[in-house]
């Protein structure tokens, strides 16, 4: 099955993602070498044409992980990615090439992505000479045209990477991304390692280029209040797990999960009159490599109803009231 397949279907989203298993063998340099670190443990969801799915969680439950299992920088354990329909374990590798110049990823140091030793014009032209996307005589204005879409000044492409700012690394980092006209981004923490002043700046730079250029974006960040300002819909990470999915105005406002409800009060409240009480969560999470058998979250668990089923039984996602939440008691949260 070729890439065209799913094209120009209706019912057909952008991405599909099916039951998500990433396992790493070796859970670090104290673990047992047998250890078994459940990364990423059975996640479903999709993102539409043009639509930005925040995924947000705290550190190492798992979100960089999925981010790169879509787009096959990491080999699932288990489970299906389909871009368009197709599903990309089917593909060969130069199909797989082809498909990968629509699914980009931008990084949260964004000097991952860029070679110090080459002028910021040789990485930005590099996508599109690999994928044959211009003639050679076009791609010096092509380039200049992108540093100025991410609102840089063209004559940069001269430049070195350690010439810039943070934020000037991180447009560099999008305008390569973009060269190769994909439709959809994995946006991992972009703005995460960014001066607060600068954040809003490159976040409103990935909010128009996502109108100009119609793109889909999986948006990680840690920072609930971040991903509010860009998602349409938000999935919660928790444990490699997701553990409420829904709109964004719906699972921020009114969250049922009781770690959703503790990361959204940590969010400060623009509006004085509101009073809000911050919930803070009780110990760590367990390690990925040895998960409780039941809900991943009943160690922290503040759920007045927790009970004997929350440790032995491992509640699935369902809809409650416009989301979904993976809750056994979320209707009286
Ligand atoms: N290559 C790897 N080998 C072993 N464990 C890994 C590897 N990559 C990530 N992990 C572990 O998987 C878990 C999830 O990591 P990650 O996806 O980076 O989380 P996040 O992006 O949410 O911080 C963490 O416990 C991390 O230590
Ligand atoms: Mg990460």
């Amino acid at each position: 099955m070729l890439g065209d397949a799913g094209r120009g279907q209706v019912n057909v989203p952008l991405l599909q993602v099916d039951g998500l298993v990433k396992h790493y063998r070796g859970g670090g340099m104290f673990a047992r070498t047998d250890a078994i670190v459940k990364a990423v443990d059975g996640v479903t969801f999709s993102i539409g044409r043009g639509e930005t799915l925040g995924l947000v969680g705290e550190s190492g439950s798992g979100k960089t992980t999925v981010g790169r299992a879509v787009l096959r920088l990491e080999l699932p354990t288990a489970g299906t990615v389909r871009f368009e329909g197709t599903d990309l374990a089917s593909l060969q590798p130069a199909e797989l090439r082809a498909l990968r110049r629509r699914m980009q990823i931008v990084f949260q140091d964004p000097f991952a992505s860029l070679n110090p030793r080459r002028t910021v014009g040789a990485s930005v032209a590099e996508g599109i000479e690999i994928h044959r996307l211009a003639p050679k005589r076009d791609i010096p204005r092509l380039v200049g045209e992108l540093l100025e879409e991410v609102g840089l000044d063209a004559s940069y492409a001269r430049k070195y990477p350690h010439e810039f700012s943070g934020g000037q690394r991180q447009r560099i980092g999008i305008a390569r991304a973009l060269a190769v006209e994909p439709s959809f981004i994995v946006c991992d923490e972009p703005v995460s390692a960014l001066d607060v002043s600068v954040q809003a700046q490159v976040l409103n730079l990935l909010l128009d280029l996502r109108d100009a250029r119609e793109l889909s974006y999986l948006f990680i960040a840690h920072d609930v209040a971040l991903v509010r300002q860009i998602a349409h819909r938000i999935a919660v990470m928790y444990l490699g797990t997701i553990v409420e999915i829904g709109p964004a105005r719906t699972v921020i406002d009114a969250p049922k999960h009781p770690y959703t409800q503790a990361l959204v009060s940590a969010v400060p409240e623009p509006d004085p009159t509101k009073s809000t009480s911050r919930i803070i969560l009780a110990g760590d999470p367990p390690s990925p490599a040895n998960p409780p058998p039941g809900c991943p979250f009943v160690t922290r668990c503040f759920h007045p109803m927790k009970d004997a089923r929350c440790t032995a039984e491992r509640p699935r996602l369902r809809l409650v009231e416009a989301r979904e939440v993976a809750c056994h008691y979320a209707e009286s949260a």
